[in-house]
């Protein structure tokens, strides 16, 4: 059941993908889970999203088990009927009657950015991640996941930050054996994240030509649980993505692509989707061998080689923070 313990500040206080828009019409009722926290999501007949604690506070029955009615959602148990500030509205089998003051659901604050749902189980500080390229009528915009996967949330944001497994894990499409080389790049750390720039990666065909050719890769990790990426094509076409990575537990995570790209308005969406979802199965699977899942912030356990210099900086700065959750100890 639901445990209202805080496992991380950091976390707690911070946005997390938590659904997508699409996947929640009006009137429907969801379950999910965050931060081993057990979750309802729901939507009003107005289009209204709301997240809730899953518990009903009069016998403690999820809210999941529920329905929607107009702008309330109604327990199954005993058909109380709960508005969008959470409050009891009615208690069925006494008419007329006042519902008391705890009568009233574990409200969270939400907000909906690129198609998806936004929860903080805090209060947050910032918005949710930027995207503007989502924003920007240049780029064609999409999403792809959600994809579940049996591995620590952290370890899936270090992944994508990782360009030395492309000649490996993805060989033949994001990277070559023959031209593994990654050469030195630049990686910065300050108040808002970490960021790598001028990443030259070797592709076998880019440009879909049927030649290999160097693009140049770009990253900025700004949440430990939300990062960017820009892949710039010698043409000068970009494809960019935020990641965000939701953290069902500490071993457990669901990865959201926002993705936009500002050429190939022709290509077919269910092209590109099943190209990620290729990519993505690969990562999957290494990500779900890693032992152990969490974590190590510093050094003993594992060594770096200069290519990791992305993923070593993440660490260190996870470090910087505080961060808790996940980590290896
Ligand atoms: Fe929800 Fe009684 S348990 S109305
Ligand atoms: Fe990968």
């Amino acid at each position: 059941m639901t445990s209202l313990s805080q496992p991380d500040p950091l976390l707690w206080h911070d946005w997390h993908v938590v659904g997508r828009m699409a996947d929640l019409p009006p009137e429907t009722v969801q379950a999910v889970q965050l931060l081993g926290v057990d979750l309802v999501l729901w939507r009003g007949s107005d289009g209204g999203v709301q997240v809730w604690g899953d518990r009903c506070p009069h016998r403690s029955v999820r809210f999941s088990a529920g329905r929607v009615r107009q702008q309330a959602l109604v327990c199954a148990y005993h058909g109380m009927a709960f508005g969008q500030d959470g409050r009891c509205l009615n208690v069925p089998v006494h008419p007329g009657y006042e519902p008391p003051s705890q009568a009233c659901a574990q409200v969270y604050e939400v907000k909906e950015r690129y198609g998806l749902i936004y929860a903080c189980l805090g209060n947050p500080s910032a918005p949710p991640p930027p995207f503007p390229e989502w924003d920007d009528v240049a780029y064609r915009t999409y999403s792809t996941g959600p994809y579940h996967i049996r591995a620590n949330g952290l370890r899936a944001v270090e992944n994508f930050l990782d360009v030395g497994h492309f000649p490996y894990l993805h060989s033949g499409i994001l990277g070559d054996v023959a031209k593994p080389q990654i050469s030195d790049y630049d990686v910065t750390l300050d108040a808002d994240g970490v960021r790598a720039r001028d990443i030259r990666v070797w592709q076998p065909n880019p440009l879909g030509t049927g030649a290999g050719a160097y693009v140049t890769y770009e990253y900025w990790a700004m949440r430990p649980l939300s990062a960017y990426f820009r892949k710039t094509n010698p043409t000068g076409d970009c494809l960019t993505f935020l990641l965000n990575v939701t953290p069902i537990d500490e071993t457990q995570c669901i990865a959201w692509f926002s993705g936009a790209m500002n050429y190939g308005v022709d290509l077919p969406l269910t092209d590109i989707t099943a190209f990620q979802n290729r990519i993505v199965a690969q990562d999957l699977e290494n990500l779900e061998a890693h032992n152990p899942q969490a974590l190590p912030l510093e050094g003993g356990l594992e060594f770096h080689v200069p290519s990791d210099r992305t993923s070593l900086m993440y660490r260190k700065w996870l470090k910087q923070l505080g961060l808790t959750y996940g980590v290896y100890r």
